[in-house]
């Protein structure tokens, strides 16, 4: 036995590369998406993807990595486990080459929640924000449903993390087995009846497998972004505003989605403009035909939106839009003052904040609060903004 190699290799390069990126991905996914604003979503999706394109890669990597990489070579038999629990009872675990059975069974509930987490994270993207590869495959309240799940699992996922790192320090620190060395330099002393094979010659051939591996990872992801993708989506579509209702309706404020109300509501607002809410907004009969027809064809039981279906079909005797309960649940956070300022003059004006409202989207990436000094009081007149 040489000096210099008395250890095995039993996390290859890949591996090891694998287990630090995915730290990292899963940090940034879970600072994202419990603490990030809104407008960080796109980071949060970015680090989704990045955990998802490391699973497949690992999934994979099981079958067609290094000896103790692979799935066969997890000690996963119920036997295993007993006989390890009463070990560790006992105060001892003994040395094992790859991964002692709690530490296997510790893997594969980590990587089953982040792949549930992934397909859930799709699932709340597409239902609730009509975007990535599902957005044509799942309604709003599947999303919306499934955006919990996606928070409960993340929760699991933390505790999940915890066990791991209690099991590395009970590992490490009361058993003296050098897993971290293993995770940053690939190798573990040799248990007595291995072979002491030069473990460092193993690992270019592996780095260069676990290259191709990744690209086939990578290339089964994007095949499938492609393919889910190519269903055109029916629940959002571009809506071509008319003249009339442009020149009538988007002077005192923006000219609303008309996906934004519900045929009845549109009637009402139609009948009701000469007190429209303190103003005389009264139209010609003839453009008013129009603008009804209009908003009613394109309302908001004719889109799949968070916005249709949280603000659009929501009841209530108010007909403003910004009355509705959970519109004021998602701006209660702003200050008043803002709405009041002379660049956005009044919360009817979405577009003051929401760059895409002319589309109905409301998609988080496109929100920015205007820059503001301290808006004087004869700003607060409605009615009157551009
Ligand atoms: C003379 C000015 C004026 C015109 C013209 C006008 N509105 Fe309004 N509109 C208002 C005011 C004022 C409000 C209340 C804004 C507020 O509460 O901050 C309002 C509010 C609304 C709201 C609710 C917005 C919210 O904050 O939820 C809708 C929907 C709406 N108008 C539709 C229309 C339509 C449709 C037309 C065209 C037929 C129209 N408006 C034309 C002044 C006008
Ligand atoms: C002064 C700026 C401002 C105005 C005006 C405004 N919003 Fe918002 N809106 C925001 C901000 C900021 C958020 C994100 C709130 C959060 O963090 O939950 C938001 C969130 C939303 C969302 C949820 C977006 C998502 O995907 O989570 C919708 C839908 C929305 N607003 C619709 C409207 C509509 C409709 C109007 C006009 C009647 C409007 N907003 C006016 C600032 C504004």
């Amino acid at each position: 036995m040489s000096k210099t190699s008395p250890s095995i290799l039993v996390r290859d390069l890949p591996v090891r590369i694998f287990h630090w990126s995915l730290v990292a991905a899963v940090m940034v996914a879970a600072l994202t998406g419990f603490f990030g604003e809104e407008n960080l979503l796109w980071l949060h999706v970015w680090a989704g993807y990045a955990v998802a394109a490391l699973v497949v890669f690992r999934l994979l990597w099981w079958i067609l990595g290094g000896r103790y990489s692979r799935l066969s070579a997890y000690p996963l038999s119920p036997r295993k486990v007993m006989a390890h629990i009463r070990g560790l009872l006992a105060g001892r675990s003994p040395h094992t080459p790859g991964h002692n059975p709690a530490g296997a069974w510790m893997i594969l509930i980590l990587m089953s929640l982040l792949a549930a987490l992934t397909i859930s994270g799709l699932l709340t993207l597409g239902g609730e924000e009509d975007l990535g590869p599902l957005r044509a495959y799942v309604s709003y309240r599947t999303g919306d449903a499934m955006g919990e799940v996606h928070e409960m699992l993340a929760w699991l996922l933390v505790v999940a993390i915890g066990g791991h790192l209690a099991g590395v320090f009970l590992e490490t620190k009361i058993f003296g087995h050098p897993l971290l060395r293993a995770m940053t330099r690939g190798d573990m002393p040799l248990p007595s009846r291995e072979h002491a094979p030069g473990w460092r010659a193993e690992e270019g051939p592996l780095a260069l497998r676990g290259l191709l591996v990744l690209a086939l990872a990578l290339g089964l992801l994007a095949a499938g972004y492609g393919a889910l993708s190519a269903k055109p989506d029916a629940r959002w579509r571009q809506v071509q505003y008319i003249a009339p209702y442009e020149k009538n309706c988007g002077d005192c404020h923006h000219a609303h989605h008309p996906s934004l109300r519900s045929k009845a509501q549109w009637r009402r607002i139609m009948d009701g403009l000469e007190d429209h809410f303190g103003e005389d907004a009264s139209v010609s009969r003839k453009d008013a035909a129009q603008i009804l027809a209009f908003l009613q064809a394109n309302d908001a039981f004719s889109f799949d939106t968070e916005a249709a279906n949280r603000l659009g079909r929501a009841q209530g005797g108010d007909l403003r839009i910004s009355s509705t309960p959970w519109w004021k649940m998602r701006h209660g956070g702003l200050p008043q003052s803002l709405f009041a300022s002379p660049k956005v003059g009044s919360k009817a004006n979405c577009n003051a904040c929401h760059m895409d409202a002319a589309s109905g989207r409301f998609d988080d990436a496109a929100i920015t609060i205007p820059q503001t000094g301290k808006p004087p009081a004869s700003a607060v007149r409605k009615g009157e903004h551009s």
